[in-house]
C-alpha cells in the first residue's frame, strides 16, 4: 500500500466506498453498511452501484426490500460481452475513485463488479476489503472462479464466511494476518428479513397457499452459462423439470438471460410463462413448469422457505436452503461451496436430465436432513466485519 495514503490515527472518518452491481451483492452489502453506519464517526460510507443489474426485478426491487438507500453513484453500465462489461465498469469506477479518494473500497462476492473495481482500486493504490473471500469451485471455465481468483490476489483484507475458504487462500499464499474468518453477511441478511419475509403473499398469490393449506411446491432458478447456453442442456433440464411438474407445481422466477435463451432456442412451449406474477394462481399451470419474472428478495425468501425441494444453479441460494432446512438440488458439477454439501442440505446433481429428476424424485419421498449450522452463519458477521475494519482504520490501515 502506497504509505501515503496512510491515515493518521483516525483524526477523520475513514471514506469507504462500497461496490454493488448484480443481485447477490445487494444482501451480501446491505448488512454491512447497516452496521457501519452505527459508527459515523469512523466511517463516512457511500454506495456504488456499478448497474451490471439494471432491470427493476434485478435490482430495485432488491434495493427496496433490503432497506437499502438508493446508490450515491450510479455508473449505469448494463449489459455486454465479459471484456466490455468488465471494461465499461472499470473506467467508470476509475473516474470515482479519482473524484471521491476513498481510504477503503469493499467489494462482494464474485461477478464481474467484484473484479473491476478491486483491480480499479488497487492500483489506485487504495486498500480494497473483499467480503466473501476464499470460495473456490476449482472450475475455471466459470465466470466467477476467474473473478474470485483474481479478486484474492490483489485485496487487502479477505472476509471468509467458512474455515476452507481460508485453506484454499493459505495454499494461494495469502498470508494469514489478511485472512478474516467472519461468518456470511448473506445469511445475516435473511436472519435479519426472515420475521418480515412470512408477511409477504407470494404463496396465495401463485395459489399454493390457501387458507392454511399450504401445498407441496418445487422451487427452481436457473441462469449459469453451463446450463442455460447450450440448447440440448437446457432442454433437458426443461423436460425433467416438467416430468417432475405431473407430481407437484414447479415455480420458475426465471432471470431474463435464461427467459432470452429459452426464446432464442425456441423452448417457450415447454414453459408456461406468466409475465405479472401477481396475477394468476398456478393453477393454470399445474403440470407445466411455471415461469415468472425473477422476484424481490422478500417474495423470493417466503416462497424457498416453504418449498420441498429447491433446484437451482445459484451460489448463494446453496447457502440460504442450508439454514433454512429445505433440500437443494445444484444442477451444477461442482460448488465453491461444499460446506452446504457436508454440514448442509445442499446435493450436487449436474445437469443430465434423468439425474436430476430421479434426485427431485428422491428428495420428495425422502427428505434430506439439514446436518447443522455452518459456524458464525449466526448473523453477526457484519458485525465482525466492522470490528476488523475499526481496528484497522484505527491504525492506519
Ligand atoms: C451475474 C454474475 C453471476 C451471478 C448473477 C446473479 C458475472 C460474471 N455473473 O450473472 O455470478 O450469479 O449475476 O444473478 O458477473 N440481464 C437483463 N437485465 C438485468 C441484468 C441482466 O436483462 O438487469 C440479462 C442481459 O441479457 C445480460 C444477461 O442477463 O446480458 C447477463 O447479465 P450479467 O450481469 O452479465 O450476468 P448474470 O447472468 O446476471
Amino acid at each position: 500500500m502506497n504509505p501515503q495514503r496512510k491515515i493518521s490515527k483516525l483524526s477523520r472518518a475513514i471514506k469507504v466506498l462500497h461496490v454493488v452491481g448484480a443481485r447477490p451483492n445487494f444482501v451480501k452489502v446491505a448488512p454491512l453498511m447497516r452496521e457501519m453506519s452505527k459508527y459515523k464517526q469512523k466511517f463516512e460510507q457511500k454506495l456504488v452501484h456499478t448497474g451490471q443489474h439494471y432491470d427493476e426485478e434485478m435490482s430495485k426491487l432488491f434495493f427496496d426490500d433490503l432497506g437499502l438507500n438508493e446508490p450515491d453513484i450510479y455508473l449505469g453500465v448494463g449489459s455486454g460481452t465479459h471484456a466490455e462489461q468488465t471494461g465499461k465498469i472499470m473506467i467508470e469506477f476509475e473516474k470515482v475513485c479519482l473524484e471521491e479518494k476513498p481510504d477503503l473500497v469493499i467489494v462482494a462476492g464474485d461477478v464481474n463488479s467484484t473484479i473491476a473495481c478491486a483491480l480499479v482500486a488497487v492500483k489506485l493504490h487504495i486498500p480494497v476489503a473483499h467480503v466473501e473471500a476464499g470460495l473456490r469451485s476449482f472450475d475455471k471455465t466459470m465466470p466467477e472462479e476467474i473473478n474470485r481468483l483474481l479478486t484474492d490476489q490483489i485485496t487487502d483484507y479477505l472476509f471468509t464466511t467458512c474455515k476452507d475458504a481460508n485453506q484454499n487462500l493459505i495454499k494461494e499464499g495469502i498470508t494469514r494476518d489478511k485472512i478474516f474468518f467472519v461468518g456470511n453477511t448473506m445469511i445475516d441478511t435473511l436472519l435479519q428479513q426472515a420475521e418480515i419475509a412470512k408477511k409477504s403473499m407470494i404463496l396465495e398469490n401463485l395459489g399454493l397457499r390457501d387458507n392454511d393449506n399450504l401445498k407441496r411446491y418445487a422451487v427452481v432458478t436457473l441462469h449459469r452459462p453451463s446450463n442455460v447456453d447450450n440448447p440440448t442442456v437446457l432442454e433437458g433440464i426443461l423436460t425433467a423439470l416438467n416430468e417432475l411438474a405431473k407430481e407437484i407445481p414447479v415455480i420458475f422466477p426465471a432471470h431474463p438471460r435464461t427467459i432470452k435463451q429459452i426464446r432464442n432456442f425456441k423452448l417457450q412451449e415447454m414453459i408456461n410463462y406468466e409475465e405479472n406474477s401477481k396475477a394468476v394462481g398456478v393453477k393454470k399451470a399445474s403440470r407445466k413448469i411455471f415461469a415468472i419474472p425473477p422476484l424481490g428478495y422478500l417474495d423470493f425468501l417466503r416462497l424457498m422457505s416453504e418449498a420441498s425441494v429447491v433446484l437451482t444453479d445459484s451460489g448463494g441460494i446453496q447457502e440460504e436452503t442450508t439454514i433454512l432446512g429445505i433440500p437443494c438440488l445444484t444442477l451444477r458439477a461442482n460448488t465453491e461451496r461444499p460446506i452446504t454439501t457436508t454440514a448442509g442440505t445442499n446435493s450436487l446433481v449436474g445437469n443430465d436430465s434423468q439425474e436430476i429428476l430421479g434426485r427431485a424424485l428422491d428428495v420428495l419421498k425422502n427428505r434430506i436432513q439439514r446436518k447443522k449450522i455452518p459456524k458464525h452463519w449466526d448473523g453477526k458477521a457484519a458485525v465482525r466485519i466492522a470490528r476488523v475494519l475499526r481496528k484497522k482504520a484505527k491504525a492506519g490501515f
